[in-house]
């Protein structure tokens, strides 16, 4: 659907009197999904690290940079279309992947992937979502899908997963650097709330034979400490979490291997004697590590801060990826996430050399507020606002979209162009 298209539903809906439930801006987007969520659901997905500071410098980066349109260049037809990994996409946007989406809605990662298919955003299964891939992969028919891994301290472990998204039809693995310890995240620490502690978000694990394996044998060596009483109601929602499989045991096992913080460069390039798909390197701010990731022989990478989830204080995405696109010079597609939140900021981050761009929390926020339709309907709004923006800016395509003119302060003597 094009911008116009999607323009002239909602203001038809609206002459007969029907508003749309899911604000159209990020700002009253979060304020309406903060209203219908649980306090500890909103702070976990609306949080970041610290004083937050590398979410803001996110939304700063978009905000300094401005675009210069170019005026009458017929921009009746417009292409938004591009080829990622070997297929065409309509729209420069994949949904980033986000753990515990059944914070936001019930059907979680189902109603999520659901949204994204109708408008051709390939989905990109978490390591912490809160459904097995199986049982999202099925529900979402022939769509798109990539899978996020982290890399546990098993590997036997990494292995299934990354075998599992092979058999789900995943085109593509996505590898998080950034998360091989948890951000100091100070709205979830006041509360004293992480959902996996729970049984919630570990839904990849507790579905693995290979983890499964691994808790039947901590089952057998651990000792049965009584829980206070203090714990029995974290007790109670494990046992509603998690089936089939002892919770108390299935949460220590998840703590103990989910993430690597001794992992290195050698570690990952192991990752080719699992799987021939594409892996996507999430995470890199440094050129440095960008061209490590291209000499490596790995197929793309996602500039990304986690949303300022992991360490405060970090360069903004917009403001690393010129360097990092000089890096690597085309040899792989460089997409971009954190702090993307309307068609103009997507446009910015292709004028700059981002192939694509993540949608993140936006999209959780339009699940937490209307489920599937809600999350479908942000999706809608941001590609055809973004299609709009590229027509209002004097682009029809995204090659005319690299080209584009973006001015940084003083104009134009200081402006860089593209
Ligand atoms: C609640 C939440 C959970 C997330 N879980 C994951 C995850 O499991 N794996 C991952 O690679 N990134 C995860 N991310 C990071 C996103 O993939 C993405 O980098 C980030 O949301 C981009 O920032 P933005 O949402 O502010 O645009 C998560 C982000 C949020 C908000």
């Amino acid at each position: 659907m094009s911008g116009r298209e999607r323009q002239a539903a909602v203001y038809l809906a609206g002459a007969t009197g029907r508003r749309a439930r899911v604000p159209f801006d990020a700002e009253h987007l979060e304020d309406r999904a903060r209203q219908v969520m649980s306090a500890e659901a909103f702070a976990y997905v609306a949080g970041g690290a610290g004083a937050e500071e590398t979410m803001r410098a996110n939304r700063r980066a978009f905000e300094r940079l401005s675009i210069v349109p170019r005026m009458l260049r017929d921009v009746s037809q417009r292409d938004t279309s591009l080829e990622l990994f070997g297929r065409r996409l309509p729209s420069p946007f994949l949904l980033a992947p986000i753990g515990v989406l059944e914070l936001a809605h019930r059907d979680a990662d189902v109603a999520a992937a659901r949204a994204a298919a109708p408008v051709g955003l390939p989905t990109i299964f978490s390591s912490q979502a809160s459904r097995p891939m199986e049982e999202v992969a099925a529900a979402m028919g022939e769509a798109p899908r990539w899978f996020q891994l982290y890399w546990s301290t098993d590997d036997e472990l990494v292995k299934s997963f990354v075998g599992r998204a092979e058999q789900c039809g995943c085109e593509a693995i996505v590898i998080t650097l950034d998360t091989t310890l948890l951000g100091w995240r100070a709205r979830d620490l006041g509360l004293g709330y992480l959902p996996f502690l729970r049984g919630r978000g570990i839904a990849q694990y507790v579905s693995d034979p290979v983890f499964q394996r691994l808790v039947r044998e901590h089952v057998q060596t651990a000792s049965a400490a009584r829980p206070t009483l203090g714990a029995v109601r974290t007790l109670l929602e494990l046992r509603r979490n998690i089936r089939g499989l002892d919770p108390r045991a299935a949460v220590q096992v998840f703590t103990e291997i989910y993430s690597r913080p001794s992992l290195r460069w050698d570690d990952l390039v192991r990752i080719r004697d699992l799987t021939p798909l594409p892996v996507v390197l999430k995470g890199i701010l440094h050129p440095d590590d960008a061209r490590r990731a291209v000499e490596a022989g790995f197929d793309g990478i996602v500039v990304s801060n986690h949303g300022g989830r992991q360490l405060d204080g970090t360069i903004p995405t917009l403001d690393a990826l010129p360097p990092i696109v000089e890096a690597v010079a085309g040899r792989v597609p460089v997409l971009l996430d954190s702090g993307v939140r309307t068609g103009s900021d997507a446009f910015k981050a292709l004028a700059l050399g981002a192939m694509a761009v993540l949608v993140g929390r936006p999209y959780v926020y339009g699940l937490a507020i209307g489920g599937e339709t809600g999350a479908r309907e942000v999706l809608e709004n941001f590609v055809a606002d973004f299609d709009l923006a590229l027509g209002l800016a004097g682009c029809t395509s995204l090659a005319d979209v690299r080209e584009a003119t973006l001015a940084h302060g003083e104009w134009p003597s200081t402006a860089p162009s593209s």
